[in-house]
């Protein structure tokens, strides 16, 4: 296979649906998949007996959801046009809203498209530290409604109520955040047919504590009497991907530095906005083991660096390098500036042969301009 491609691993892709499911059953609450994360519809097949459908950041992931998923699909954004939320409606199943006066404005063509209404509020919990960027509940945050905020006299409206505050966290953070949730909503959440908990919650990694997540939803249902919903991305595509790679070119300035056919900018940007180092498979840490290099990708941008690994031998041109737990956050924020190909994605089906999905062409990138 021509690097660089995405090769999705059908086998930890069932095992983190068995995981969520069993996960669902336990806690008596609805699972769905955060197609932000992860939208290689062609993979659906594989997640659809186990989770309870999609959700979406608007019309396009809504309408993927629908046609490729089936079940349930469920929306939010921070603000909807007219335009959408009246196609919308054709394909969703909830509609959540940001503020009171969305909720407001588009409830009507909701109900009358028998469309579930819902509005998101901010829990002001904050319970991760460092990454600033992935907390809605950081100073000033546009997302959600905080409770001096609320408008009681839209409560007939709603059907239900929606809080995403986690990212890649375990359950005492939901335990904190559902306990600041129902101070400050709780009395709101009583009259709720559906609570949504967000995504964020890292279920399928070895150390979530899957027993607290369900004695945390059981908690809040027979507290509130609502249905209960999840809608994890990362958890349900955790370590099921990799991102292959050769190595172009190597050079020396102050250290060994290698050049890429990827690139942390196109390829796999959290790297560089969230950032963080991806693993790299056969690695170790800077100096960890003989040989240092600086990895980057072949965009101009001075700032396309990967990160610093240590390999027993020198890199040599042509050298496969295999990057670890690529499925979540990459497929779905490629692109291609200075015109850079995007990977392939290819499946590795159970049976260990490589299938490819989708090879992209000069044509996907003059298209889209
Ligand atoms: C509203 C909402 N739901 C779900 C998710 C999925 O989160 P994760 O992939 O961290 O589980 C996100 C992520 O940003 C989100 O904003």
């Amino acid at each position: 296979m021509d690097t660089p491609y995405f090769l999705i691993d059908e086998a930890k892709l069932a095992e983190n649906a068995k995981i969520l499911r069993d996960v669902a059953l336990r806690a008596g609450c609805k699972i769905l998949l955060a197609q932000k994360a992860y939208s290689v519809w062609q993979t659906y097949p594989l997640l659809q007996d186990s989770l309870a459908g999609t959700a979406a950041s608007g019309l396009f992931e809504a309408r993927l959801g629908r046609e490729e998923f089936g079940k349930e699909v469920h929306v939010f954004s921070p603000a909807y046009r007219t335009e959408d939320v009246a196609a919308l409606v054709k394909y969703a199943d909830h509609i959540v809203f940001n503020t009171p006066a969305q909720a407001e404005k588009f409830a009507p063509m909701c109900r009358a498209a028998g469309v579930s209404v819902g509005l998101r509020v901010n829990p002001e919990c904050s319970t991760q530290a460092g990454h600033a960027i992935y907390d809605p509940c950081a100073p000033f945050s546009r997302l959600g409604t905080t409770s001096d905020n609320f408008r009681e006299d839209i409560l007939p409206l709603l059907d239900g109520l929606h809080f995403h505050t986690l990212c890649e966290q375990n359950a005492d953070a939901l335990e904190t955040t559902v306990a600041a949730f129902l101070e400050k909503f709780g009395k709101y959440a009583k009259k709720m047919r559906w609570l949504n908990l967000g995504g964020g919650h890292h279920i399928t990694r070895a150390d979530y504590d899957r027993a607290r997540l369900a004695r945390i939803v059981k908690d809040l249902r027979k507290e509130t009497g609502a249905e209960i919903y999840l809608e994890p991305g990362e958890a349900v595509v955790l370590d099921a991907g990799t991102l292959h790679a050769r190595v172009l070119e190597t050079m020396k300035n102050g250290m060994n530095i290698a050049i890429l056919d990827v690139s942390a900018a196109c390829h796999m940007p959290d790297v560089l906005e969230m950032p963080y180092r991806p693993p790299l498979r056969g690695s170790g840490a800077a100096g960890e083991k003989a040989y240092t290099y600086r990895l980057g990708g072949p965009t101009c941008l001075a700032g396309d660096i990967i990160g610093d690994y240590s390999f027993d031998a020198p890199l040599r041109i042509g050298d496969e390098l295999v990057f670890e737990d690529m499925a979540l956050y990459t497929m779905v924020k490629t692109n291609t500036f200075n015109g850079m190909p995007l990977p392939s994605i290819c499946l590795q089906k159970k049976d260990g042969k490589t299938v490819l999905l989708r090879k992209f062409r000069y044509e996907d990138f003059k298209e889209r301009l």
